[in-house]
């Protein structure tokens, strides 16, 4: 457990890298892992939670290798080449990893053991493994919903045709690739627009997989070929950078290369919403995606209602975003959250409860957070608990930047899951952040040489 310490800080100002985005580099290594030839991946997302699809991939055959500066290479083991794990596949914290394994797996006659830490164990798998059960896989966990679970695939699987219960880019894809060894042709319906990057990604490794409105079908049987897959900079990353610059006075802070995908850019929309002073400089598609360097100011924020249409594409943002509206003018308003209970952690109770730790005035409903701004930043000085969750740590230390008191995190290490290079990248462009270990910055004290000298 690593202490963190996050202190009021001046202007954030220059250049922070954000790294490749997370969804795509876990899917650009699995579908590399399974295609026939090489796969040459530009910007992978070198963290904890892809590393463990790399790991994972590695022992059921593929060959993957780091060959620096963010290129990866995969020799993918073709059509049906994937083997049994000899040991349990750890999944970590990651749930994309697991849910979107345990669909890939159903499709060939493996067993596999998938085990996690203590978070990812209590996330629910039955969205996953209930639907794959109909289709021929089989499961066995120790009775409760989650990790550990063993697994058995068949390379039989029948096709299904399947309405998604919840908006869930993770089963829907879970789904795609059990669909894609399944006999016959399947189809897949979203309850709404999610994330889409398994289908163009497989359109891009040569599968044709069929889009339209809410349904996805796909027909089983198809082999992938090794491609380029170029990762931009993940939006749900920025986010971080791009809330701490609105809210430290003076702040202008450039993003390069930001994924946009009209089903991740909610977070954004909703800040310019706000008030926000966001640039979107040389949009562009990249890759297939369309991608823009951020230029962003500091800027005073109105209280905003969230469109319930809106939070599917902005669900990962919604500690951060929470940030943001305690700092605001006036009441934000988000319904329609129940999916934030499940994932690294309840991020809506742990948000609620650290929030109203540094003051903010909050209405916390099963599915809702309502949050009354005074268009000042609270008081802060809590220490949080990041329940084993890199954006609740991440979002908290950006709170500090701003906050009367400071905030400390009990617990830095999640934050390897997605963002390495967070704290590092964040105290070049002037954030104030402390390891508990690390001596306080003292304020400058000049000498009377100096100035002497100065004079
Ligand atoms: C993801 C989908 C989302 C998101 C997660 C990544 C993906 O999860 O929260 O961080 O890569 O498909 P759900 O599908 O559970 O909403």
């Amino acid at each position: 457990m690593t202490h963190y310490i996050s202190s009021k800080s001046t202007a954030l100002s220059g250049h922070i890298k954000i790294p490749g985005d997370k969804s795509i580099s876990h899917r650009a290594v699995m579908f590399g892992g399974i295609a026939e030839g090489e796969t040459l991946i530009y910007g992978l997302l070198n963290s904890d939670d892809v590393m463990c699809t790399a790991q994972a991939m590695r022992e059921m055959g593929a060959k993957v290798s780091n060959r620096g500066d963010g290129v990866w290479s995969i020799h993918g083991v073709g059509k049906g080449g994937l083997k049994s794990p000899k040991k349990p596949l750890d999944m970590g914290n990651s749930g994309t990893s697991t849910r979107l394994l345990l669909g890939l797996l159903s499709g060939y006659d493996v067993t596999a053991e998938f085990v996690g830490d203590a978070s990812l164990s209590k996330r629910p798998m039955a969205r996953v493994t209930d639907p794959l059960t109909q289709m021929g896989a089989t499961f066995k966990s120790d009775g409760k919903d989650g990790l550990p679970l063993t697994m058995q695939g068949s390379s039989s699987l029948n096709e299904i045709t399947y309405k998604l219960p919840v908006a869930s880019a993770q089963v829907k894809s879970a789904l795609i690739l059990a669909a894609l060894n399944a006999q016959g042709t399947s189809t897949i319906t979203e309850l709404e627009p999610t994330r889409d990057y398994t289908e163009s990604m497989l359109q891009a490794f040569g599968v044709n997989v069929t889009c339209e409105g809410l349904d996805i079908t796909i027909e089983g049987g198809q082999t992938l070929e090794g491609c380029a897959i170029d990762v931009p900079a993940d939006p749900s990353s920025a986010a971080f950078p791009t809330v701490a610059a609105l809210l430290c006075a003076g702040s202008d802070l450039t993003l390069n290369n930001v994924g946009l995908n009209a089903r991740r850019d909610g977070l954004y929309r909703t800040l310019v919403d706000m008030g926000a002073d966001i640039i979107f400089k040389n949009e562009r598609t990249q890759g297939g995606e369309k991608v823009a360097d951020l230029v962003i100011k500091h800027s005073p924020l109105n209280g905003v209602e969230v469109p319930i249409e809106r939070v599917s594409s902005m669900i990962d943002e919604f500690p951060i975003f929470a940030v943001a509206a305690s700092c605001a003018s006036g009441t934000t308003t988000m319904r329609g959250l129940a999916e934030l209970r499940v994932k690294e952690s309840d991020r809506l109770g742990v948000m609620a409860k650290g929030l109203k730790e540094c003051g903010v005035d909050l209405e916390e409903g099963d599915d809702y957070l309502i949050i009354h701004g005074t268009g000042a930043a609270p008081k802060g000085g809590a220490e949080i608990v990041t329940q084993l969750d890199h954006r609740i740590a991440m979002s908290f230390l950006v709170l500090g930047l701003v906050s009367d008191e400071p905030i400390t995190i009990d617990d830095a290490s999640p934050i390897m899951t997605s963002f390495p290079t967070f704290i590092s990248g964040m105290k070049d462009i002037g954030a104030d952040f402390r390891g508990e270990d690390e001596p306080e910055n003292e304020p400058l004290e000049l000498s009377l040489d100096t100035i002497e000298h100065l004079n």
